[in-house]
């Protein structure tokens, strides 16, 4: 059965017995049995070529796996009985890769497959990872675990979503726990980077770095526990604050408004970044950690929290919750909750990128690697005719303004970029610079041809149209791949100078080498209308 085709992405189908991969990615070829990765014995993934990753269950966390595995170029292949498991992880691919285009300029992959399986042993042929998200009942996911354990690649990983079950109970009943783990991830989960693997006694270590490299590969953050406990490290932590909560809504002490407000206008920002030892050792100021705990340690006596009782969740209270948890939600539906909270997740996540701090410095080396991915399986950077083609860029949606288009500021920013990317060509790198020599753009001629829209990719066609030892003359076209002919031109004068100095001086001879280089490689272009134009008004009487 094919299913409809999600945002513009790779079609979502059923597969039918015997079918194969479009991609030729792993285990293409593999039968139940196989026992071979044709990348390796030991089936140790890169994480950069596409993968076979076999999810079992598409609620809300399956489905959130297999959106964030598609979008970063993995081949997913789900089992989930549920009769509308095919809307499910369509809603979830299209959530995360508007999260995603949203996060990021840096290109993604080419998204990966997802495909529904028929069982179990369908879902796991051939694959690196079996993640189980299924409900979280021992009894089901032990028997599915088992089921999947015979039926996957020995070299498989096995990982289980539970929130809190432990790992040595529900391998019990597989084949070769050693590959097992838990791997407990959060809501969003194409979103939020925190995976938490918990082995149990078998899990051998390499079970754990494998999984941990994967994981990572997929722009995620692996907290590997000491030792197994119930609830791990993150939900303990939660479900200490919900019984907290639940007490003062249940006491009439607050409602699940005021409660949410203490948290997201105080110390949830600060948690954002810090999380909670780092934020109280700046509340000890200088003296740090040693006077915090001083300070506060003995509050700890006074009877504040009823962490472990457990409010009466009779009817009355629990209609209470219901009550007040509507009025906040103030008639916005889920959908419209999970955009909104998907698109404050990418403010935060972008505002620590560029901090390079917490879940920013994730980010920050998702794009890196991103970005280089990309730079390895670049088009050719020379069109037909000699231009270079040295940078290209895809339209956030931050970049639109109120008339709906492109913003002026970004045409130049494209093109300034382009420009740096042909600075790098001609060898004005770290090394290079760090002898104090640079070139300074003097002098822009933009033209605004024609609009972008959010999601456009566009790529820059640059020509040298003249240098000498001091100056650079650059062309630039503005190309969209939504529309014949440039969208923008810009022409550029650089000087190369000397900083310490604070005066021109003649550029280094392998740098006047390349740029010789390039000027005789377009010598036979012909020279663009639009060059040396200038803007004139009425008020100007044309030459
Ligand atoms: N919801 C969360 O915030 C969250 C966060 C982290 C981890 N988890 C864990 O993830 C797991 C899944 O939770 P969820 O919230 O996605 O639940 P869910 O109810 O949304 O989804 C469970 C899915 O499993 C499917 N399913 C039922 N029986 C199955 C079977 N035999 N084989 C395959 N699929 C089957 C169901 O059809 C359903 O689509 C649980 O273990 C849960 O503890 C949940």
């Amino acid at each position: 059965m094919t299913c409809a085709v999600a945002d513009g992405g790779a079609p979502l189908r059923r597969a039918a017995a015997g079918d194969h991969d479009h991609r030729g990615a792993a285990g293409d070829h593999d039968r139940p049995g196989d026992d071979h990765d044709h990348r390796g014995a030991a089936g140790d993934h890169d994480g950069r070529t596409p993968a076979t990753i076999a999810l079992l269950g598409a609620g809300v966390i399956g489905a959130g796996w297999a959106a964030r595995f598609a979008v970063h170029g993995h081949d997913v292949r789900v089992f989930d009985p549920a009769p509308d498991a095919a809307q499910t992880l369509e809603r979830a691919l299209a959530a995360a890769r508007r999260a995603w285009r949203r996060l990021t300029l840096a290109p993604l992959p080419a998204q990966g497959s997802v495909t529904l399986a028929g069982s179990v042993a369908e879902a796991v042929r051939g694959c690196e990872l079996v993640q189980e998200s299924a409900p979280e009942r021992e009894e089901l996911k032990r028997e599915l675990l088992a089921q999947a354990a015979a039926a996957a690649p020995p070299h498989a990983l096995i990982a289980s979503s539970t929130s809190g079950l432990l790992p040595s109970r529900l391998a019990s009943d597989m084949s070769g726990p050693e590959r097992f783990l838990v791997a407990h991830p959060f809501n969003p989960v194409y979103l939020l980077p925190l995976v938490e693997l918990c082995g149990c006694t078998q899990t051998s270590p390499e079970t754990i770095r494998r999984a941990a490299r994967l994981y990572r590969s997929v722009a995620m953050r692996p907290l590997v526990l000491r030792r197994e406990i119930d609830g791990f490290i993150a939900d303990r932590l939660l479900e200490a604050l919900w019984r907290e909560a639940l007490w003062l809504v249940a006491d009439e002490v607050a409602t699940t408004e005021e409660i949410d407000d203490a948290i997201r206008f105080g110390a949830g920002l600060r948690w954002a970044s810090m999380g909670t030892f780092l934020t109280y050792r700046l509340g000890g100021g200088e003296a740090g950690m040693r006077h915090f705990m001083a300070q506060f340690g003995p509050a700890l006596a006074l009877p504040w929290s009823h962490l472990t009782d457990v409010p009466q969740l009779d009817e009355e209270l629990i209609d209470r919750i219901v009550r007040q948890s509507d009025a906040q939600a103030a008639g916005r539906s889920i959908a419209e909750l999970e955009r909104i909270r998907d698109d404050c997740l990418v403010a935060v996540l972008r505002g620590l990128a560029g901090e390079r701090f917490g879940a920013g410095e994730v980010v920050a080396l998702a794009e890196r690697n991103l970005y280089e991915r990309a730079a390895a399986a670049a088009a050719p950077r020379t069109l037909a005719d000699g231009r270079l083609v040295l940078h290209r860029a895809l339209v956030a949606p931050s970049w639109i303004d109120y008339n709906g288009h492109m913003t002026e500021s970004r045409y130049l920013e494209v093109l300034a970029d382009a420009t740096d990317a042909f600075l790098r060509e001609i060898g004005i790198l770290g090394p290079y610079i760090d002898t104090g020599r640079s070139y300074y753009t003097v002098e822009s001629h933009l033209r605004h041809l024609a609009e972008a829209h959010a999601g456009d990719r566009l790529t820059v066609a640059t020509r040298l149209l003249g240098h000498d030892a001091k100056r650079l003359h650059l062309f630039h076209e503005l190309l969209s791949d939504e529309r014949p002919g440039p969208i923008a031109t810009g022409e550029h004068m650089l000087l190369h100078v000397d900083r310490a100095a604070g005066r021109t001086t003649p550029a280094g001879e392998e740098v006047l080498a390349r740029l010789q280089q390039i000027a005789d490689a377009q010598r036979d272009l012909p020279w663009p209308d639009a060059a040396g134009g200038q803007v004139r008004g009425p008020w100007v009487p044309a030459p």
